[in-house]
């Protein structure tokens, strides 16, 4: 396990699932009802933009950087609520203005979005990074952080007792076996609860990936993609995200803020939103 999410903390593939799952909390804590949280592959939590990490990649240049920089006439909705919820993290460590500095992985902007009574399960496997998590949120009772296989905790952990979740399944695709375990595990955690919202991050760039949105195919899952262009060979150019059981008002949501996205992130950026057939 070498994947570290801080060198790719910010960067366009974040702005894309961040941006959708800030989107689906909304939607989904809109109804007085409990919910429950899954992150299958937490990462550390949080991240310093300015880290050697961070910089030796600079990645986030060409993401949350570029976008926090962008006019605020037009922006849809989902966007201004992702950049504030980006904004109220970073504002924890100094005062606000200018380029952001820290950047809030998905169990931070989870964490901002649960209510009182909601439930939250953090997983990360790698060790470093599993500390990383319980240090960004010791003392905090509202957020179970588990040092442990997020693929493992799906078959373990559902169904909630609350019969309304969120699972977000973000793995680092360093294993050439990271899709067939994926399947299989988001298959499994389905099966245990059907009407959950489930929220999978994986690269576009082979025909693995174009395999894997043609098996998730039967679970009807809604596909937002984020391409760029110009990006030197080997370096990802490309992400989706599929959810499954997506809430009223989501695809609208994303239908607006997807194009406004690739329009702002650089020339030649192309977002595609692929329903399911009705
Ligand atoms: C892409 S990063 C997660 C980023 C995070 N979800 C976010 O959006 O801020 C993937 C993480 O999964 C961790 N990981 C790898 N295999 C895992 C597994 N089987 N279970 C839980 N975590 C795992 C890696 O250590 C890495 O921190």
């Amino acid at each position: 396990m070498n994947y570290r999410h801080g060198y790719h903390a910010g960067n366009f593939a974040d702005v894309l699932k961040h941006l959708a799952l800030c989107e689906l909390l909304r939607l989904l804590t809109t109804k007085d009802k409990k919910l429950f949280v899954l992150d299958t592959h937490a990462g550390a939590g949080g991240y310093d933009l300015g880290s050697s990490l961070a910089r030796r990649t600079g990645e986030a240049e060409a993401g949350i950087v570029r976008l926090a920089a962008a006019p605020r006439a037009g922006m849809p909705a989902a966007v201004v609520r992702y950049l504030a919820a980006v904004a109220a993290y970073d504002r924890k460590f100094g005062p606000a203005g200018g380029k952001p500095r820290r950047y809030p992985g998905s169990p931070r902007l989870v964490r901002a979005a649960l209510r009182a009574g909601d439930r939250f399960v953090a997983c990360e496997l790698h060790p470093e990074e599993a500390l990383a998590l319980k240090r960004e949120f010791a003392g905090d009772r509202a957020v179970e952080v588990r040092q442990a296989d997020g693929y493992k905790a799906l078959k373990a952990l559902l169904p909630p007792v609350e019969r309304r979740g969120l699972v977000l399944i973000d793995p680092p695709f360093e294993a050439t076996d990271e899709y067939e375990r994926l399947l299989r595990a988001l298959g499994q955690g389905v099966k245990r609860f059907a009407t959950g919202c489930y929220a999978v991050w994986y690269p576009v760039k082979d025909d693995a990936a174009a395999t894997f949105a043609a098996d998730l195919a039967s679970l009807k899952p809604l596909i937002l993609e984020l391409h760029l262009q110009g990006i030197e060979p080997g370096r990802l150019a490309a992400c989706a995200l599929a959810v499954i059981n997506p809430p009223w008002r989501f695809e609208e949501a994303m239908g607006e803020a997807l194009p406004w996205i690739a329009a702002h992130l650089g020339p030649g950026v192309r977002a595609t939103i692929c329903a399911p057939p009705a």
